[in-house]
């Protein structure tokens, strides 16, 4: 571990992961926390900037808690912490929001989408999520921050944000580089031109956490055909490559299937029924890891306790810099 090189990411609590954040995002951090120091937290309250449940939230900051763990990131090596255990987080985005301008929220596509989609309810979180987003980052002054393509223009929002506020008020920020993964936007199964995502529905995504035959009976109907009609291979079957390498294949039966491919013999079945087992083998030992941490609730606790005790000394020294720069203390 580097103390010198620590990175950052999170992910927002609204339900259960699929193979998209695992690839572009959490896969990563796994291998991440092994060189660097490593901070992860659960952005409770960035998930409430759309309609929820105060029941289910408990529920989801559980779930992606054990997620998480499951997946391998390992609390000896890295702090997992929840975003409104540590309130510095809160105070530091309300600074931004005073040297944000407006113009820059105004071009972020996560808002224009996320507002299209929930037109009932356009609140001034939504609009003012990339400043808490560049709280959360900044103050724990990392140099990288591991994140799938669509979180991109986020971060390069904390990035102006830190040259804006060391220029006002002296050095205070780094600015942090987006880290992205060799799959930073896996494909929706039934439309494969746009990203695999929880908001669009079920047959979209597969769960980290599906069963088996579930995942199969997905993969096995996902859309192939090029709607295009162009010579380019179609977007399904391009993701099916990509899921296939990604997932741990063979090379061989890679460049087997690519072969047929280009020979245009490829049965689309048979490289759906290898994707389907390439992605079933992979989750199996984080489906078994989780029901091993669902039956040990002390660890789980345990862990959060100890990434946000870490994460709260962390926020403190830097909210006393942040403050004395900006003529609060
Ligand atoms: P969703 O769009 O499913 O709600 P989130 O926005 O909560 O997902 O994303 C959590 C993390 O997973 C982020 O780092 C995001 O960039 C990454 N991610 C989400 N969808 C994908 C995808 N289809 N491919 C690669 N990375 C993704
Ligand atoms: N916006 C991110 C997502 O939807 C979650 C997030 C909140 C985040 N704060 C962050 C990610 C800070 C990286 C760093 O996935």
């Amino acid at each position: 571990m580097s103390s010198s090189n620590p990175l950052l990411s999170g992910m927002q609590p609204t339900g259960p992961l699929h193979i998209g954040n695992y690839l572009g995002a959490l896969k990563n951090w796994t291998s991440l926390q092994d060189e660097f120091d490593c901070s992860f937290f659960i952005a409770d309250l960035h998930a409430m900037t759309i309609e929820y449940d105060p029941k289910d939230m408990p529920v989801y900051v559980n779930e992606l808690a054990l997620t998480y763990l499951a997946a391998g990131l390992d609390p000896e090596k890295c702090n997992i912490f929840i975003q409104s255990h540590v309130p510095e987080h809160s105070e530091l985005a309300w600074i931004f929001n005073t040297i944000v301008p407006i113009g820059e929220l105004e071009r972020m596509t996560q808002y224009k989408d996320k507002s299209e989609q929930h037109k009932q309810n356009i609140n001034a979180g939504l609009f003012t999520y990339p400043a808490l987003m560049a709280a959360d980052i900044l103050m724990h002054k990392p140099v990288g921050v591991p994140v799938g393509e669509d979180q991109t223009q986020h971060v390069e929002l904390a990035r102006s944000i830190a040259k804006k506020f060391n220029k006002t008020f002296g050095k205070t920020f780094p600015e942090p580089k987006v880290i992205l993964t060799p799959t930073p936007r896996v494909m929706s199964l039934v439309d494969p031109e746009k990203k695999m995502s929880k908001s669009k529905g079920e047959k979209h995504y597969i769960g980290m956490f599906e069963d088996p035959k579930s995942i199969r009976k997905k993969i096995m109907s996902a859309v192939t055909d090029s709607a295009s009609g162009s010579k380019k291979m179609p977007a399904g079957v391009e993701n099916l490559f990509t899921l296939l390498e990604a997932c741990g294949a063979e090379k061989s039966l890679i460049a087997t299937f690519m072969e047929q491919y280009n020979e245009k013999s490829l049965q689309y079945k048979d490289l759906k029924e290898a994707t389907a087992d390439t992605v079933i083998a992979m989750l199996k030992p984080i489906q078994e890891k989780r029901k091993q941490l669902e039956s040990d609730p002390g660890y789980v606790a345990d862990a959060l306790l100890k990434g946000t005790t870490a994460a709260q000394a962390v926020a403190k020294e830097t909210m006393k810099e942040v403050k004395e720069k900006c003529g609060l203390l």
